[in-house]
């Protein structure tokens, strides 16, 4: 008789050591509730002076240590003094990484500007690039790689082009994380290091919110063209990244989980029936 393991018992991140950068609002902030709320402690890092939620009353109601270091992911003396204070706060051991800081820009190609584009790969690729680095080091670090997992936030836009989008600098960016992922999870699988991708569709949040305030007609986009014919939530998300950052996903390494309502892969069926003469 075949012994199983007790899948529970799998996903328990109870005690870890967490950060999350882009946690003061949006994707990051229900993620830092969401490891939160398994029992994890968390430090989130956010370019803002301070999170939209009260920290200090849910790690209390929670009963975990959560904390808030200001930086921005695009300086590197800040992000290395911010990442070194965070593994700080965790008392010397970090057990995971989500890279949540991010940002987009809806605009035609032909006018997109050299600074605009500079930016988008400085804060999408560069500071995932780097949060990854000094996390990988502390790993190497400390002795422990007990659970050991880096979670890179890419896009669906990574895998297709987006309905009435035009994103050129957001695509590329977005690709580049997504290989990213994939370059650091054969770098790093020696050091006992998983690295993995979540790859978002329409999510219901403040970046998608400036979105549809800016054109209405984005609200039927978002709604109507997932197979799954609603726009996703950040609650959408919470379980993969649970999943990738637990021993559940032990032998899962550069891997993505698109999580976009079907439209990934509906957008490639629309495209190829367009080409069709
Ligand atoms: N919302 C969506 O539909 C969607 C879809 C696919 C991918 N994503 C990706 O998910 C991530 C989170 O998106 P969101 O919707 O929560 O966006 P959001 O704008 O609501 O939140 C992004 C957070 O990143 C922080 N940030 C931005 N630049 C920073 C910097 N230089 N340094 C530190 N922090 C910085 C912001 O302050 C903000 O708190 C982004 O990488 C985004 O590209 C979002």
């Amino acid at each position: 008789m075949a012994q199983f393991a007790n899948v529970k018992q799998l996903f328990d991140i109870t005690g870890r050591n967490y950060i999350v950068t882009g946690g003061a609002q949006g994707i990051g902030l229900a993620m830092v509730h969401a490891l939160a709320q398994c029992g994890a402690n968390v430090v989130a890092l956010d370019m803002q002076a301070a999170p939209s939620t009260d920290y200090a009353s849910l790690a209390k109601q929670l009963n975990v240590r959560l904390s808030y270091v200001q930086a921005d992911v695009t300086d590197e003396q800040g992000l290395t003094a911010a990442f070194h204070r965070a593994f700080e706060l965790l008392g010397g051991t970090v057990h995971g990484l989500v890279t949540c800081a991010g940002i987009a820009l809806e605009k035609a190609f032909h006018a997109t500007t050299w600074a605009e584009c500079r930016k988008i790969q400085d804060v999408n690729v560069t500071g995932s690039y780097f949060s990854a680095q000094l996390v990988a080091e502390q790993m190497r670090k400390q002795g422990t790689r007990e659970g050991a997992s880096i979670v890179l936030v890419a896009s669906i836009t990574s895998h297709t082009v987006l309905p009435q989008h035009r994103m050129s600098a957001y695509s590329a960016s977005k690709g580049a994380v997504r290989m990213l992922s994939q370059a650091l999870a054969v770098e790093l699988a020696a050091d006992g290091i998983r690295v993995n991708s979540i790859s978002p569709g329409f999510i219901d949040t403040e970046m998608t919110q400036e979105v549809r305030n800016a054109n209405p007609a984005m609200v039927a986009i978002m709604n109507d063209t997932p197979p799954l014919k609603r726009i996703g939530t950040r609650d959408d998300l919470l379980g993969a990244a649970v999943y990738l950052l637990s021993d559940a996903s032990a032998y899962t390494t550069a891997a993505d989980i698109a999580i976009t309502g079907g439209l990934h892969v509906q957008m490639a069926l629309d495209n190829k029936l367009a080409q069709q003469p």
